[in-house]
C-alpha cells in the first residue's frame, strides 16, 4: 500500500466508490468502461486502487490475479483528463507495486494500445517491458502491447 493517504487500495469498496470509479472508466475507455455492477463483482477477486484529491475519485486501477500463476494483470489504469500529466498515474502504479509485492506477487502484466504514447511512456518509464505485439486482441485492428515488470 502507498505511504501516500490519497492513494491506495480500496478493501471494502462503497456504492459511491464503484459508481465514480465507473464513470472515470467510462470516460477513459468510453464504450470498454466497467459497469459499477461489473465492478463490484470483479471487487469480489480483484484489487481495486483509487487516487483521490479533495475526496473525489481521480486515478484509478485494478489488478486481478491469475490462478494457479504467479503474474497479476493490470486491467486498467485511468486518470481523469485534468489531472493527467502531474505524476499520478506513476503513483498509483508505484503504489500497486508495493502492494502486490507485499503479497507476494512474482510479476505484473498488462496490455496497452501500441499507439497510446503517455501510457506506453509510462509504463517503460516505471519498468515494464515489451513482451509482445498481438494482432486483433481487442477485435479487428484493436492490436495490444503486453508488457511485464518483475514484482517489487
Ligand atoms: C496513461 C495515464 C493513466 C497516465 O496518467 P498520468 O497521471 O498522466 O501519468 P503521469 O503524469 O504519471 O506520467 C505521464 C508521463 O507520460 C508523459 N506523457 C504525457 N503525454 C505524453 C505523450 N503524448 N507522449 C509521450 N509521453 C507523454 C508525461 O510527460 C509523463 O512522463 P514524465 O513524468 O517523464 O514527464 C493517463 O494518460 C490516462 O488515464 N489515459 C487514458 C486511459 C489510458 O489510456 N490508460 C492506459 C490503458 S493501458
Amino acid at each position: 500500500m502507498s505511504d501516500d493517504p490519497n492513494i491506495g487500495r480500496v478493501d471494502a469498496p462503497t456504492w459511491d466508490d464503484l459508481a465514480a470509479i465507473a464513470d472515470l472508466d467510462r470516460e477513459a475507455f468510453r464504450e470498454d468502461g466497467l459497469t459499477a455492477a461489473n465492478l463490484g463483482l470483479l471487487a469480489q477477486a480483484a484489487r481495486l486502487y483509487v487516487a483521490r484529491e479533495e475526496g473525489k475519485v481521480v486515478g484509478q486501477a485494478l489488478v486481478i490475479g491469475r490462478v494457479g500463476r504467479p503474474e497479476a494483470f493490470l486491467f486498467g489504469l485511468a486518470v481523469t483528463a485534468g489531472r493527467r500529466g502531474r505524476g499520478l498515474g506513476a503513483r498509483l502504479l508505484r503504489a500497486i507495486v508495493a502492494d502486490l509485492a507485499a503479497a507476494g506477487v512474482a510479476s505484473l502484466d498488462l496490455t496497452v494500445e501500441p499507439g497510446n504514447q503517455a501510457a506506453v511512456w509510462l509504463y517503460e518509464k516505471e519498468g515494464f517491458g515489451r513482451v509482445a505485439e498481438v494482432p486483433d486482441l481487442l477485435g479487428p485492428g484493436r492490436p495490444r502491447l503486453i508488457m511485464r515488470r518483475p514484482v517489487p
